[in-house]
């Protein structure tokens, strides 16, 4: 037997009604904010992610890089975002919109330490806003999330913003940081011994305890921001309260990608067992990744959710609506006599479009009625020799076991009232 690879995980049948029903809760919202969906390749040339400016340890350390077989460099998308801006650019979208607004479903391959919620293969649901710098469009992304969150009922959840500034405000903080840190050099982590010179600010994301302990009189992004940055994180505040978002300002977080500027976000749980994975999505404003993939001088803001992160909030939460897991109805014949009969009814109910099952295998009424329970059928149509003579069935409610005689004729009207009530 080959086993899976590492760090994936296969979707059993069981379980893709509850990917669907995510699915569904992300099409009604993206639909409400006027997002669009953009599918873009798994795979992109290597460097739409290996960008001089892109230092960040998931870009560098954690990528699936191989060469095709004509040479190229190819990479296995770590994240959806870069890959979006590359066909933006490509398809020159920026000439017909002002703003582009997409959203993306799909998988991404990050080299990781597989841990529960953190995988090497893992698919995220994530939204591009591209075309404008506005205080007024990262408070509708934070409140898209906001809502998206609270539409699948989870209410254990905080969204944490913060700004980092923009470019002059982000020098200004580096030079602080480094003159902070730089006599505490020998007690960092051997990572962030490098980044205090390569790339200061992702020290702040080191999950080493001597380093966080070294950082917890550090200086703080939002103490360096020039007045524009302060300006613009108090616009993002004051529509944030229009949209009437709930959130806190987490003055530490800073995001695990290089490309940010400004506005920073994340969407935490705290759901129980949910253990050190808590983050179901995050985001940011990034001001020069258009222009860095060869497009023009555009800003953009968006976030990802992690979708098995979702998934497993749901189910801990038991937040799955109970209809996902259960058919219509299940049709049982007495013996295999009635299975023409049984069969006839079976096509009728399809084509008014109920959810039907009938058995194959020729189990005993036992095994039937055993299946349909295990499937968590709403309904049991019960076919004898009786029922055959008479063009009736037996109409079970398997939740209220009430049981009743129904003519055929009539069984679409009457099964449509039982699954009503
Ligand atoms: P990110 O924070 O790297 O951001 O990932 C977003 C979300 O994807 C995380 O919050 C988490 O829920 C999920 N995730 C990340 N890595 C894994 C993993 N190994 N296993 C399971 N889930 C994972 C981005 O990817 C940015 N592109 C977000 C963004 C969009 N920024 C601007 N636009």
């Amino acid at each position: 037997m080959i086993n899976r690879v590492k760090g994936t995980y296969d979707v059993l049948p069981s379980e893709i009604k509850k990917w669907h029903y995510l699915e569904s809760k992300i099409s009604e919202i993206t639909s409400k904010y006027h997002y669009t969906e953009i599918r873009t390749p798994i795979m992109e040339y290597s460097g739409v992610f290996h960008r001089e400016s892109e230092l960040s340890d998931m870009v560098t350390k954690e990528t699936y890089n191989f060469k095709d077989k004509g040479n190229r460099d190819v990479t296995l998308r770590p994240e959806g975002t870069a890959g979006i801006i590359r066909s933006y650019v490509e398809n020159k979208l920026y000439a017909d919109n002002d703003l582009t607004k997409v959203y993306y479903l799909g998988p991404n391959f990050r080299y990781e330490r597989p841990q529960k919620g953190r995988y090497r293969q893992f698919s995220q649901f994530g939204l591009e806003a591209i075309g404008t710098k506005s205080a007024l469009l990262d408070a509708e992304v934070i409140s898209l999330a906001s809502e998206f969150i609270k539409s699948l009922g989870l209410k254990n959840v905080v969204v944490e913003i913060n700004s980092i500034g923009d470019f002059e405000s982000r020098s200004k903080y580096q030079k602080a940081l480094v003159t902070y840190l730089t006599p505490f050099a020998d007690k960092l982590s051997f990572d962030s011994k490098e980044r205090l010179q390569k790339n200061p600010l992702r020290i702040l994301d080191s999950k080493d305890p001597i380093d966080q302990e070294l950082l917890v009189n550090a200086p703080k992004p939002i103490d360096y921001l020039n007045i524009e940055s302060q300006e613009y994180f108090g616009d993002l505040k004051k529509y944030l309260e229009c949209f009437k978002v709930e959130y806190k300002i987490n003055d530490k977080l800073v995001r695990g990608l290089d490309y940010y500027s400004d506005t920073v976000f994340e969407v935490k749980a705290n759901i129980k067992d949910f253990g050190a994975q808590n983050v179901l999505g995050g985001g940011g404003r990034y001001n020069d990744l258009v222009k860095e993939l060869g497009g023009p001088d555009i800003s953009a803001i968006g976030i990802a959710f992690g979708m098995e992160r979702l998934l497993y909030a749901l189910e801990s939460e038991n937040l799955f609506p109970e209809e996902l897991i259960s058919l219509d109805s299940y049709i049982i014949t007495l013996s295999n006599d009635e299975k023409k009969y049984g069969t006839m009814v079976l096509q009728c109910l399809r084509e008014a479009h109920f959810n039907v099952d009938i058995d194959f295998m020729n189990k005993s009424f036992k095994g039937q009625l055993k299946k349909a329970l295990k499937e968590n059928s709403k309904t049991l149509i019960i076919i004898g020799e009786e029922e055959l003579k008479k063009n009736v069935v037996q109409l079970k409610n398997t939740k209220t076991e009430e049981q009743q005689e129904v003519n055929i004729k009539n069984l679409k009207e009457i099964l449509k009232k039982v699954l009503e009530n």
